[in-house]
């Protein structure tokens, strides 16, 4: 019996004519986490129909429908919030955006080290291209698994803080506890971010001249995490970048701290605990769905002059590899 059963008997997808995709955020850590979302606007106007922030406390799941053309985007996972006095990147030990609980939708792109979930749906108009990402660190376990049958997981479901290299170690919370790993390029390794191996830029900046070899503690993270995006270039692993039929129309569910396992294979599903199974009653920490206009127009607080400019925009890697795999995939057509 597979987990989607609870899905697919929820009245959302009875509703005639719905084209959109039903996405499902389960929180099964041991922490609240506020999770996220961004759309890169200037790719495509296709938002959720949901808040681009809310709070997820252990075991809650949240359920909301995406446009089936949504288009560069993500989801990921803030530590540590509190929003009482500060609408900026800094409300949270990691992740935190601009505009506070609900990340303003143009510039909320948060804060790394954070794991990121990015969907391009219907990229080349027949493929979904979806794929976990550590390139610009790691602080939350997740994983994306796919309603349909034959599309695979992707995921970086094992705990890259316990083990982060001292290097690549922070933030660290207020019992000293690790709760980020960076990545080498946003650690600032090689001292020379627009000239840099482990970044992908200036003579790196191509697939020939930026091999996975090149990227420091590339195999920590690859290691533990096969089937993620670690570095710009990581297509190349075939391991990093996945694709859905779109013709399936895929619903997708993003764990945070899934079961961790050691190899290539598919994390099992596991059954979901009643109490994770979403309800058309649910409230503040249940299943909820609102229009995109209430999320849209809302962004408690934001004022951009107040903040200080991010010194790396969250995902420059994977996000820009993404978008230059669709534009690729584009002019091919
Ligand atoms: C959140 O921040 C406010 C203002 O700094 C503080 O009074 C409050 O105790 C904080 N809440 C938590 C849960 O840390
Ligand atoms: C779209 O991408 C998929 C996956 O890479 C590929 O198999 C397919 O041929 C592409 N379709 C077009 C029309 O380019
Ligand atoms: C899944 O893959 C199998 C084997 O390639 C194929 O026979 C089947 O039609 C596929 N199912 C879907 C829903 O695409
Ligand atoms: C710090 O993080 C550790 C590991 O996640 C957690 O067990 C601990 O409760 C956290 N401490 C605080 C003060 O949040
Ligand atoms: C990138 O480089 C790797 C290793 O050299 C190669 O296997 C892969 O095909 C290349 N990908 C592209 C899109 O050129």
């Amino acid at each position: 019996m597979r987990s989607y059963l609870p899905i697919l008997t929820l009245p959302l997808l009875q509703l005639p004519g719905a084209t959109a995709r039903v996405f499902t955020v389960v929180n099964t850590c041991s922490y609240t986490i506020w999770p996220a979302i961004y759309t890169d606007l200037t790719v495509a106007q296709n938002v959720p129909q949901f808040p681009t922030g809310w709070e997820s406390p252990p075991s809650t799941s949240t359920q909301f429908t995406v446009p089936d053309n949504w288009k560069s985007g993500r989801i990921w996972g803030r530590r540590n919030c509190n929003f009482t006095t500060n609408n900026g990147p800094t409300s949270c030990l990691d992740g935190g955006c601009n505009g506070g609980l609900q990340c303003d939708p143009h510039s909320g792109t948060g804060t790394p080290p954070a794991t990121l979930a990015e969907w391009t749906l219907q990229s080349n108009g027949s493929f979904d291209f979806y794929d976990v990402s550590v390139v610009d660190g790691f602080n939350i376990p997740m994983s994306i698994i796919p309603s349909a049958t034959n599309c695979s997981t992707a995921s970086c479901p094992n705990d890259l803080n316990a083990g982060c290299p001292s290097q690549l170690v922070g933030p660290t919370n207020s019992s000293g506890n690790t709760v980020g790993c960076k990545s080498a390029c946003e650690a600032n390794l090689d001292n020379n971010p627009t000239n840099s191996a482990n970044c992908c830029t200036g003579s790196h900046n191509t697939n020939a001249t930026c091999p996975a070899s090149g990227v420091q503690y590339y195999s920590y993270f690859k290691t533990s995490c096969p089937n993620s995006y670690v570095y710009a270039y990581d297509e190349s692993s075939g391991t990093a970048l996945w694709t859905c039929n779109s013709a399936l129309n895929s619903d997708y569910r993003l764990t945070f701290c899934p079961p961790p396992y050691g190899g290539q294979a598919p994390a099992p599903i596991s059954a979901v605990p009643a109490s994770l199974i979403p309800t058309s009653t649910g409230t503040s920490s249940g299943s909820r769905t609102q229009s995109a206009s209430s999320s849209a127009s809302s962004s408690p607080g934001f004022k951009s002059s107040a903040l200080a400019p991010l010194r790396f925009p969250m995902a420059p890697g994977a996000l820009s590899v993404l978008g230059v795999v669709v534009g690729w995939l584009m002019v091919m057509v």
